[in-house]
């Protein structure tokens, strides 16, 4: 589990405020779920037989004895938090977003760790397909938002669960004479949940279910109907995607069309979002039966792939620097002055040569150093350098103030 470093806390936070600049647009608001949460929101919805729940859950018992875990992902709680809050019959349209960490055992590897954060949405309370085009469009805007470059959709649809009951009984007999050629998990799997052995990354695995029956080819009308209709609505708004027919997804709860966000900077395997349909979920935590449909994209996943050239580091706007030792508390109290003004401001306090300290300030990118020599002392005024230009001037401390603020566009504080 990583700290995160003010380089990497700066995109973070950079990348959360675009966001909700896309959700804003999108209609979307916020919520914020507990990161931990009993056990069951978790193995009811994400599913006994999966990868997450099986052995990658930070799971222990609370000293009340109930079992708890750190939250995995954030469908399952924004679901049960909706039923307990916001449901009011499911009729009504609910678009929730949230961001935040999320903790998964696995095998930490790059992109690959055990906190990291997710920035997702729900939207709860409709089967609509145009429900589905809204949210891979906002997908959409919100990656190319975070300058995400080059990135892809795939979509599938996996059907209903009348469509599942009928293939998975039709992917047993495939590949139950195949079992000897699966891996220990995927044989146990066949009988348990055999939708898991097509999600299986071991090569030999892939391979034996390369000539199973496609999920594709098995679906209702009513799902081939909705699926075909959500692919008009993207072509006809612009937005590129590819069909992918053995994308599945590695939670239990999907149905219907799902998606993953693949960029060739992170490796044929990993997704730096993904999401889709789950019209079963809230009826089966107890809610009312409506349907759903959410993404999540990884956020450090993105952080690796992303342009970061638009990203500020946060850092003061001016620098004071006293040319001579006697005259620091001088120049503090100038920069107190500057900080009730409103302009972000710092001192050296290391002992650092005048030269030195110029060095830095040009180095770290701060607009104006506040020089104060004895000369400027004695008349009451400070020497302003704008580093964007090579001028300077000599202007009392009050005039100092109204100049930096109007060259940053400073509001009164
Ligand atoms: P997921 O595919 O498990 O889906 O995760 C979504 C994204 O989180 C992945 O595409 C990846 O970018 C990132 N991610 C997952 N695990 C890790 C990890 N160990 N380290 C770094 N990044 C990771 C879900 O979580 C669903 N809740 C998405 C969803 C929302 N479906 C419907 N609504």
């Amino acid at each position: 589990m990583p700290d995160i470093l003010p380089e990497d806390s700066a995109c973070m936070r950079w990348m959360e405020e675009r966001s909700r600049e896309i959700f804003r647009l999108f209609g979307f608001s916020e919520i914020r779920t507990p990161l931990l949460e009993d056990t069951r929101v978790f193995t009811r919805s994400i599913g006994q037989d999966t990868d997450i729940v099986e052995k990658e859950m930070y799971s222990f018992t609370d000293r009340g004895g109930k079992s708890v875990s750190l939250r995995p992902e954030g469908t399952a709680s924004v679901i049960r938090a909706y039923i307990e809050n916001l449901a009011s019959g499911g009729t009504e349209l609910v678009k929730l977003f949230y961001s935040g960490p999320m903790f998964r055992g696995e095998r930490p590897q790059k992109g690959r760790l055990r906190q990291f954060h997710q920035i997702g949405v729900e939207i709860i309370g409709g089967k609509n397909p145009f429900i589905d085009a809204e949210l891979i469009m906002c997908l959409d805007a919100l990656l190319k938002n975070l300058g995400a470059g080059d990135f892809k959709i795939f979509i599938n649809s996996i059907g209903c669960s009348g469509d599942r009951k009928a293939y998975t009984a039709k992917l047993k007999d495939y590949l139950s004479p195949l079992k000897e050629e699966l891996c220990e998990n995927c044989r146990r799997r066949v009988q348990s949940n055999v939708l898991r052995v097509l999600d299986c990354k071991r090569p030999r695995c892939r391979n034996t279910v390369k000539g199973a029956p496609a999920i594709t080819d098995n679906l209702c009308k009513d799902c081939l109907d909705g699926y075909s209709t959500l692919k008009n609505i993207l072509y006809a708004s612009g937005i590129p995607f590819d069909e992918k027919p053995d994308l599945v997804r590695g939670l239990d709860y999907y149905t219907g069309t799902i998606f993953e966000v693949m960029h060739p900077g992170l490796g044929a395997q990993d997704a730096v979002a993904a999401g889709g349909r789950y019209d079963d979920l809230t009826a089966d935590m107890g809610g009312p039966d409506t349907g759903a449909t959410g993404f999540a994209l990884g956020v450090e996943r993105l952080m690796l792939i992303m342009d970061r050239s638009a990203v500020d580091l946060p850092s003061a706007d001016a620098v004071v620097i006293p040319v001579d030792e006697a005259l620091r508390a001088d120049a503090f109290r100038l920069m107190v002055k500057f900080r009730r003004r409103g302009i972000a401001c710092e001192m050296d306090h290391t002992g650092r040569s005048l030269k030195a300290q110029m060095r830095k300030a040009n180095k770290e990118g701060r607009r104006f150093v506040a020089l104060l020599g004895e000369d400027e002392a004695r008349k009451g005024k400070v020497l302003i350098k704008d580093m964007s230009e090579s001028a300077q001037r000599e202007l009392a401390a009050d005039e100092a103030i109204e100049f930096i603020k109007e060259a940053l566009s400073v509001k009164d504080g």
